[in-house]
């Protein structure tokens, strides 16, 4: 029987035995996919057990991604430009690393909104390990400008110099403000930050409606589904996207590795996460 895992601390709230499960049930794999608490201070003992555990790999999620990226024996290409580790594949005694969190996100839009390839500026909020996973995508798909707003300006100066002259940086102030003369000429904005989160009503500065009208908005917080800036860009007329779909989508690679059959991501499926949510 092929096994997979995912680490975190805590773990019992991730969503991914549920969706692996699924595709596991529905291809009618043998297999497992088991939740693994590992404390932080036991991550690296964890790590070196894990060639000879029996495991086909796994994902590792808060607070290991940045631990399990100086720990894996081979880094892929997004892992390196992000930092962070997110799927693990075991292969003759070594640990493979990846991140396929910038894959989730590229994938969703191009299957909920494929128009978003058509725009080359982006205002990313939020300038944590998530925002990176976003400009790393955005890069990689050919973006010339990306504005990276965040309340601690240094650090959004600080990706703004990792990643290069496409990107900018600029303060963001309470309720994700703006600048609005930044606004006139964004394709896509990206919430990374929490603001939002849990919190369907929380007050909104971002003035979306100076957005252009063929704007794309969307947010990778999909606790709640509709976090207040999909709900007031949904107003002023936009196009929105939520953050479920990145979930189920950066999924897909790690379990093609580890069961060897490429699943899809359906209807089905995002139900039956969003009846756990
Ligand atoms: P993650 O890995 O999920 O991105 P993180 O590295 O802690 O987590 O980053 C969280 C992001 O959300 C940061 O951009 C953070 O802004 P700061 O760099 O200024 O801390 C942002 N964030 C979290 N809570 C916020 C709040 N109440 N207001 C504004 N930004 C917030």
């Amino acid at each position: 029987m092929k096994r997979a895992f995912v680490t975190g601390w805590p773990i019992k709230h991730s969503k991914s035995p549920i969706l692996h499960g699924h595709w596991l049930d529905h291809l009618q794999i043998e297999g497992s996919y088991e939740a693994i608490a590992v404390e932080p201070e036991k991550f690296s003992s964890f790590m070196k057990e894990l060639p000879s555990s029996g495991f086909k790999g796994g994902n590792v999620t808060i607070p290991h991604k940045e631990m399990a990226y100086k720990l894996v024996d081979e880094l892929d290409e997004a892992a390196k430009a992000i930092g962070a580790v997110n799927t693990i594949h075991i292969e003759n005694g070594k640990l493979a690393g990846s991140n396929t969190d910038a894959y989730g996100f590229a994938a969703n839009l191009d299957s909920e909104c494929p128009a978003w390839r058509s725009t080359d500026t982006a205002l990313v909020l939020g300038a944590g390990g998530a925002s990176r996973a976003i400009i790393h995508a955005l890069k990689q798909s050919g973006f010339s400008k990306i504005i990276i707003a965040n309340r601690t300006l240094q650090r959004a100066e600080d990706l703004a110099v990792e990643f290069g002259e496409t990107c900018r940086a600029v303060p963001m102030g309470d309720g994700m403000h703006v600048d609005a003369s930044l606004l006139k000429d964004i394709g896509l904005v990206v919430n990374t930050t929490s603001l939002g989160m849990n919190d369907a009503n929380s007050d909104l500065a971002l003035k979306v409606e100076q957005l252009p009208n063929q704007a794309i908005v969307t947010d990778i917080v999909y606790t709640p589904l509709e976090t207040p800036l999909l709900k007031a860009a949904k107003s002023a007329g936009l196009e929105t996207v939520d953050g479920l779909g990145m979930l189920l989508h950066q999924a897909v690679p790690g379990f093609e590795l580890w069961f060897d059959k490429r699943p899809k991501v359906t209807p089905q499926l995002r139900e039956t996460v969003l009846k756990t949510l």
